[in-house]
């Protein structure tokens, strides 16, 4: 059956295509309800199925023969260890770890904060929160005490689960007093934490709140999966929006159980027995994804690498990686291979590894330029595909489907075509549709397929506002891009005030805040500007409050530093540039649109609404003095 046919049965008969969809994975009790739809607008699907995504991952997978398979291997060259982690025993370290949980009172619904590096007690601990219905928050470790109080406050978690630190190539990152200044700053308090202790730092534990990981554990009794539905929340993953109030994306368990199912056989092209490796993060929805839940449920051995691309020890960790493990197919940002290709140009480092399992690469998260694509492919000599999703979307929205006989080819600039269940539209600013090559706003219409997010915590109502308002029956990805005649879509850039640095997604709208706190600042705008390996890096343009006297490279160096506090290191602050005055409309807002432009060297026409144009050659001067643009 051809791509074409089966999409648009997809989209034909949306209940009809996921309930056949749905037979792929062993429910406890077979789903009869297929999509609903919530007050607010979205969509959730199996709603009456019952299932544990736990039990999906490891119970299954031991009854079906796979015991003695490989489930992790955690590959950390900064700790100079290697573990090869079989579901037999992955499974008996979730079970006592969710007993663990639950001789402590933590029940079905409860919040889990994970703030933890890549070791895999940290998929312990995720999965083991599924096991018993918990709901697990996992906050990635780049992120500040600040970033973590607003989510501690947010998702009010009975218990957080911590390690004594991370480690960032040769520096070993103290985690505990980033919990401990968190918990310092946030009005909520959970009722303990349970500390990993690594061996390359013992963190101080406070008596009667926090448990060493070891002795929680202690004579605990393994825990059976619970029965959940379909519809209960699995996690809540904290991601930017436009304002400093990060966005506390919901997901169901039964939709995403069957749309990463599907993901991983019929996108990704693997099957039971292969080797896959989400070379990501937990802290990011690759992770929940593709690093724990999606290949642990399809049979695969799945890497979980703490290091980097480079640098850990050299800029072949990769290869040997993949030489090492036998990787079949991986993902990544290309941010890491722009940072491999700066350190090895000519690749001679790949030259010394067999690559000969790697049948292709994926990649998303931030543009891949056509430069490190080609570069990527003539090294490798294999398919380099790239595909477009987000953490709302929680698995790809475009992709070639490699588990398909005939998947589309990969084309230059474009993420390929829409997956099933996905129908992309382009539209202009009023919610007309544009045709062909019209570059526009990229929308999905409604209604969203299983394993969509379903809410925002505790504000379903800005869900509704950020996603499904601006285009009335479509919901907004904050993307645009255009189609071509084929129906592959390129992805142009965000829309709105999100940046993607090093594949990571931050808001410039958080970072504004922080820096207009300084008492000096009057007014500030923070946009991305193009960098050679990250891709986008931040950069603040200030106002001055009058009769302040401070020298540039002082006010910049006070700034980095407070939004490193209080945003985190992720952010890759690192450039303020002073400026008389913002662009603004004549009822004052700042025109960040143009802004934005104006910093990616785009085309940008004079807005209709702006105040004083002469500020904007003023700016355009700004830029190309301090270097960002030529
Ligand atoms: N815990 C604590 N700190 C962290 C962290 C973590 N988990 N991850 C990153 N940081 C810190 C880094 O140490 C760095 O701090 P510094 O300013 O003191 O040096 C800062 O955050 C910025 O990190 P990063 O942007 O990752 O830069 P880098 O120079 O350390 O590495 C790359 C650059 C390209 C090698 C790296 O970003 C990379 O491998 N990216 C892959 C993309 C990826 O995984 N994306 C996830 C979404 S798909
Ligand atoms: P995140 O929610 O962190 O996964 O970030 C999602 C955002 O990353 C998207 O909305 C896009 O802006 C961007 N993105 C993801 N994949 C791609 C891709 N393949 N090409 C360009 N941008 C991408």
């Amino acid at each position: 059956m051809s791509y074409q046919h089966r999409y648009e049965a997809s989209l034909g008969d949306p209940s009809a295509y996921w309930a056949e969809q749905a037979e792929a994975i062993d429910w406890f009790r077979p789903p009869t309800q297929m999509a609903g739809q919530t007050d607010y607008g979205t969509f959730h699907w199996y709603a009456d199925g019952e299932l544990n995504i736990s039990y999906l991952a490891l119970d299954k997978q031991v009854a079906e023969g796979r015991g003695d398979q490989v489930a992790l291997y955690y590959d950390s060259p900064v700790t100079r260890t290697q573990q090869a982690i079989t579901f037999a025993s992955l499974l008996d370290q979730v079970a006592l770890f969710a007993g663990a949980l639950r001789r402590k009172g933590v029940a079905q619904g409860d919040r889990v904060v994970i703030y933890m590096p890549m070791i895999p007690e940290a998929a312990v601990a995720m999965l083991a929160c599924a096991r018993i219905g918990a709901v697990h928050s996992v906050v990635f470790g780049g992120f500040a005490a600040n970033e973590l109080a607003i989510r501690i406050d947010d998702a009010e978690p009975k218990v957080i689960l911590t390690a004594s630190c991370g480690i960032e190539f040769d520096k070993t990152l103290a985690y505990k007093p980033l919990v401990d200044k968190a918990l310092a700053l946030a009005a909520h308090q959970p009722e303990f934490t349970v500390v990993y202790q690594r061996p390359q730092l013992q963190a101080e534990l406070q008596a009667g709140r926090d448990i060493d990981w070891q002795v929680f554990q202690q004579g605990a009794k393994p825990a059976a999966a619970v029965v959940v539905k379909g519809s209960d929340p699995l996690y809540i993953l904290y991601t930017s929006g436009t304002t400093g109030q990060p966005k506390g994306i919901v997901r169901d368990t039964g939709g995403y159980a069957v749309a990463l199912k599907f993901a991983l056989q019929h996108v990704y092209g693997m099957n039971p027995g292969d080797v896959w490796w989400g070379a990501s993060d937990i802290g990011w929805v690759v992770g929940h994804s593709f690093i724990v839940y999606g290949p642990l449920m399809g049979g695969c051995s799945s890497i979980f690498y703490e290091g980097k691309p480079v640098r850990t020890p050299d800029a072949g960790a990769f290869w040997r990686v993949i030489s090492e493990y036998r990787v079949n197919s991986m993902f990544c940002a290309p941010t890491a291979y722009r940072a491999i290709r700066k350190e090895d140009p000519q690749g001679e480092l790949a030259r010394a590894y067999d690559l000969s399992s790697l049948r292709w690469i994926f990649v998303a998260g931030e543009k891949l330029d056509s430069s490190t694509c080609q570069w990527l492919s003539d090294l490798l000599q294999v398919p380099v595909l790239d595909h477009w999703w987000q953490t709302e979307s929680g698995w790809p929205m475009t992709a070639p489907m490699m588990g398909w006989p005939e998947p589309s080819e990969a084309r230059s600039g474009s993420t390929n075509k829409p997956i099933p269940g996905y129908d992309i539209r382009i539209l202009d600013d009023e919610g007309h549709e544009l045709p062909d090559g019209q570059t526009g706003n990229i929308c999905i219409k409604l209604p969203l397929p299983p394993g969509f997010a379903w809410g925002i915590w505790n504000n379903n109502e800005r869900f509704r506002q950020s996603y499904l308002t601006t285009f009335p029956g479509f919901y907004h990805t904050g993307d645009g891009g255009y189609k071509d005649a084929d129906g592959y879509i390129y992805i142009t850039g965000r829309t709105d005030d999100v940046i993607n640095v090093a594949g990571h997604r931050l808001s410039t709208g958080e970072m504004e805040e922080v820096v207009s706190s300084h008492p000096m600042v009057a007014e500030c705008a923070v946009i991305g500007v193009e960098d050679a390996i990250k891709g986008q890096i931040p950069l603040a343009l200030v106002v001055l409050k009058v009769d302040v006297d401070i020298a540039a490279s002082e006010l910049e160096t006070q700034l980095v530093q407070r939004v490193r506090e209080q945003v985190g290191a992720v952010a890759c602050f690192r450039h303020a540039v002073l400026v008389a005055r913002l662009p603004k409309t004549r009822s004052g807002k700042i025109l960040r649109a143009v802004l934005r432009k104006m910093a990616t060297s785009q085309a940008y026409a004079m807005p209709s609404t702006i105040d004083d144009a002469t500020i904007l050659p003023e700016i355009e001067d700004a830029l190309k003095q301090a270097g960002f643009i030529d």
